[in-house]
């Protein structure tokens, strides 16, 4: 009790006191306070909250986390996918009705064909005269129809002679001591032997072995080669003797050294990485990808079993050919091996919605459930059953951990509801425990689907959001329906406005989570995306871990994961923050017109202030005063005049045009608005917020709704809305402090208060192994905060730590060359009390674990 005394006085003392220093000196702290009620307990947070999100895209595969070294193997990389044709360079996929729509869609894509065995080249360098063709007769199996025909005319004399160069994925690791399986097969007219060499990258000999071909049919061979140099950007060479010609096929080079070393298995440093998360879950094989750019060119596990030569590989809607390589058995395996529970994502019948839309006919769909039954069975039936056997066939008699389904990614409406509705009865009725998910749309959940496929275990909505759009929607998941399902983020990112994912982007994905976490009743399954990027092909900007042919980074968010995952309580506590005596930060600024592909005029525009007029436009006689923006990429793509009394902007192009002064706050904003051809309606613009512009977007998202904004965030509720050409329409834009409101003839369509995204925010929870209290605070402010930690319900022992994740700026990020700028850091606290004070660094994460008796 004294002690408690001594230390509630000292702070007190400290919090009337001149504000906290910043750390290492530099301006003051704001103050504050974290209050958090441990007698009061929330939802129950599941274990498996964080999971993982797999996809082959970026080369996250092939390339990537798939160990194999040789691009191209099978020599059917430029094959075109399934049921496309090609029309002026491009993939072009059957013009059939979309799903969604009805209408063929126009989607297609750009396919280069002037390389007809990418990866392969034969070198002339060292002498000799020969030719590479990719050949279709007599092919190995129906797998693999192409093979390469490589014909030596002329072997070396006393060079090395013509060599077939496989340069892997932008290099191949070797490093020295490490063994490397090479296996082939070959059928051979004249050649009798292979000499296979590791090269560096400048063509130096890094290990090496000869092979006897046998002449005659099509066989397999198999060599290890041990590298007796170290080098990130290796190729395989392959040289043959004496003169002749020899077919290949399936040509792989493997590292004998693995993660857990699972024959066919992943590279180590990214498979630790991952396990190093410790997700509670993986969901595969996308996204996308599990959609195909047509239905033809979707996944089908079944053929991405067994030997390497039978699997015939499946081209992700990312651009590329990927091999099955790392297929549905490996797939559960990692599962297996990382410790999580598997999330198969099956495909509804449906290609992705973004592309082609195609789709099998409803008759087709009785044959799809069985497949995705089959799969279930793979996964946990028993060996004795026809697909368990396979799968103990194929070295794993034990069930894998499959708990869940999803049906489909990324779709919408009752057709597909219903789909998922068959699917959902056909799983339940064989497996009860299998836990069936309806992939709903981004942005939100869909409910027409939700609500055709009646009862479902699990919605999956995906969430790519804009920078500080977690912080201005904090705790939104509140307003969300609980109707029996639980909720699923499957994909999540910070990924726009945060450069490749800086240590601000970091922070944001770390309010999301807080949310989800928050939210633990409803959000039950949280996964990142996308996970892996192969920095030589990047298809998508922001990405968990970076990687090249050795080496691999773990970008900010990554950290943030992990942190997650590792301080994970039980159940949530209640939590609030309160911020001190903060200087208000109105919407502040000159106001303007707008429009987004669109044509549009304004005109009778006024502005008042405190019930003066400060602005009145007469465009009879000109446009003086505003100021069109003119750098395109802000948007200064407008062709404004004044014309006829009104201001118009006459393209079709996104263009903003300012009038008034930097300290405008608190304006009335009224005028007559017109659209005159283009895609939507029009923009008003009311000042910035923190720097961002507000706006108020009349007819916005092709003309569908409106809704308040700040830069590309909406801000409080779109409401669907669509806006007539060559109306006038009576505008009038109330801002007070940071609420708007926008009227349109009067009647008001949007309105919001614009949340202060320099902030701090904080939840809390107890974890019951160790009875601590977890409290993970972000700090997204340019001041440190200085918050007395206040803890009811529960007595501290003194003792704890804190992990803060920050960096100098937080537009800083990780890379190869700094891959440790933004990683966390460990420390002790002790002597706390309750309350006791902590400052909170600018632009920061901060875990505190306080021990509780
Ligand atoms: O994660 C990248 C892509 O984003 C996924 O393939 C898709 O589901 C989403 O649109």
């Amino acid at each position: 009790m004294i002690r408690w005394l001594v230390l509630a006085a000292a702070l007190l003392i400290q919090m009337q006191g001149a504000p906290a220093p910043r750390p290492g000196g530099a301006g003051p702290s704001v103050g504050g306070s974290i209050a958090i009620d441990a007698a009061r307990r929330g939802a129950r947070i599941p274990p498996t909250l964080y999971g993982i999100f797999y996809e082959e895209i970026n080369h996250a595969g092939d390339g990537g986390l798939y160990a194999e070294l040789v691009r191209n193997r099978g020599f059917e990389d430029a094959n075109l996918p399934p049921a496309c044709v090609l029309e002026d360079g491009f993939i072009v996929p059957p013009r059939t009705p979309h799903f969604d729509t009805g209408r063929a869609s126009t989607w297609r894509l750009r396919w280069d064909t002037s390389d007809p065995h990418p990866g392969w080249s034969l070198d002339l360098s060292g002498g000799g005269a020969g030719t590479v063709d990719l050949v279709v007769d007599e092919p190995l199996n129906d797998a693999t129809p192409h093979s390469l025909r490589v014909t030596i005319t002329e072997p070396a004399r006393g060079g090395r002679g013509p060599m077939l160069v496989n340069s892997g994925h932008w290099g191949m690791a070797f490093t020295s001591g490490e063994r490397y399986r090479l296996s082939f097969f070959a059928r051979t007219q004249g050649v009798s032997a292979m000499d296979a060499t590791l090269l560096t990258e400048r063509g130096a000999v890094a290990g090496t072995t000869s092979v006897r071909i046998q002449p005659g049919p099509w066989r397999r061979y198999e060599t290890t080669i041990a590298a007796t140099v170290t080098d990130p950007r290796g190729r395989l060479g392959l040289a043959f003797r004496p003169a002749g010609r020899i077919d290949l096929d399936l040509v792989s080079l493997f590292p004998t050294r693995t993660f857990r070393n699972r024959p066919n298995g992943l590279r180590p440093d990214l498979a630790d990485a991952i396990a190093a998360l410790r997700p509670g879950f993986i969901r595969g094989p996308g996204g996308c990808f599990a959609e195909g750019i047509t239905v033809e060119s979707r996944p089908q596990w079944k053929r991405s079993l067994g030997p390497i030569e039978t699997r015939s590989g499946t081209y992700s809607p990312w651009g590329y050919w990927s091999t099955d390589g790392f297929g549905y058995h490996e797939f559960l395996q990692f599962a297996e091996d990382i410790g999580a529970d598997a999330l198969w994502v099956a495909n509804a019948g449906v290609s992705c919605s973004f592309r082609s839309g195609t789709y099998l006919p409803d008759a087709e769909v009785p044959a799809l459930i069985q497949d995705t039954l089959d799969a279930i069975e793979y996964a946990i039936g028993p060996a004795t059953s026809t697909w368990g056997a396979r799968r103990a066939a194929n070295g794993h008699p034990a069930p894998f951990p499959l708990k869940y389904i999803e049906i489909g990614n990324e779709q919408q409406g009752a057709r597909y509801g219903a789909r998922v509705k068959q699917f959902a009865a056909a799983i339940k009725a064989r497996y009860p425990q299998i836990k069936v998910a309806l992939s709903s749309w981004i942005a939100g959940i869909d409910r027409a689907a939700i609500a055709a496929a009646g009862p479902i275990d699990i919605v999956d909505e995906h969430a790519y959001k804009a920078v500080n759009w977690s912080v201005e929607h904090f705790d939104s998941f509140r307003t969300y329906p609980r109707d029996g399902w639980d909720l699923y983020i499957g994909e999540f990112a910070t990924n726009s406005g945060v450069g490749r994912g800086n240590l601000l982007a970091a922070l944001h994905d770390a309010v999301y989570m807080m949310s989800a976490e928050k939210n633990s009743d409803l959000v039950k399954m949280v996964s990142y995306a996308p996970l892996l990027e192969n920095v030589s092909k990047r298809d998508w900007d922001v990405n968990m871990i970076h990687f090249d042919s050795s080496r691999l980074v773990r970008r900010a968010t990554y950290h943030v994961q992990r942190l997650f995952a590792e301080h994970l309580p039980a159940v949530n506590l209640p939590a609030a923050v309160t911020l001190d005596g903060r200087a208000p930060r109105p919407i502040a600024g000159r106001i303007g017109v707008g429009t987004w592909n669109t044509a549009a005029e304004f005109t009778d525009v006024r502005v008042e202030r405190g019930g003066r007029t400060v602005y009145q436009s007469d465009f009879s006689r000109g446009s003086q005063g505003w100021a069109p923006v003119t750098g395109r990429a802000q948007g200064g793509r407008g062709t404004w005049s004044a014309v006829e009394g009104a201001y118009r902007q006459s393209g079709e192009v996104v263009a903003f045009a300012y009038v008034g002064e930097s300290d405008w706050t608190n304006v009335t904003i009224t005028m007559r608005a017109r659209k005159l051809s283009g895609a939507e309606g029009f923009l008003i613009l009311a000042g910035t917020a923190d720097g961002r512009r507000v706006q108020w977007n009349v007819g916005g998202w092709n003309n569908r709704q409106s809704a308040l904004q700040a830069g590309d965030a909406i801000i409080g509720r779109a409401v669907p809305h669509h806006v007539e050409a060559g109306r006038w329409y009576d505008v009038r834009v109330e801002v007070r402090d940071r609420a708007v409101r926008g009227y349109l003839d009067g009647a008001l369509i949007n309105e919001a208060e614009f949340p202060r995204v320099d902030t701090v925010l904080g939840i809390a929870g107890r974890e019951e192994r160790t009875g601590d209290v977890i409290v993970k605070v972000v700090n997204t402010m340019s001041e440190p905060a200085t918050l007395a930690v206040r803890l009811d319900g529960t007595r501290v022992t003194g003792r704890g730590s804190v992990t803060v994740l920050t960096s100098a700026n937080p537009a800083d990020e990780n890379s190869f060359d700094t891959p440790n700028r933004i990683v966390p850091a460990v420390r002790p606290l002790t002597e706390m009390g309750s309350p006791f004070l902590h400052t909170f660094p600018p632009y920061s994460l901060s875990i505190l674990r306080l021990a509780t008796r």
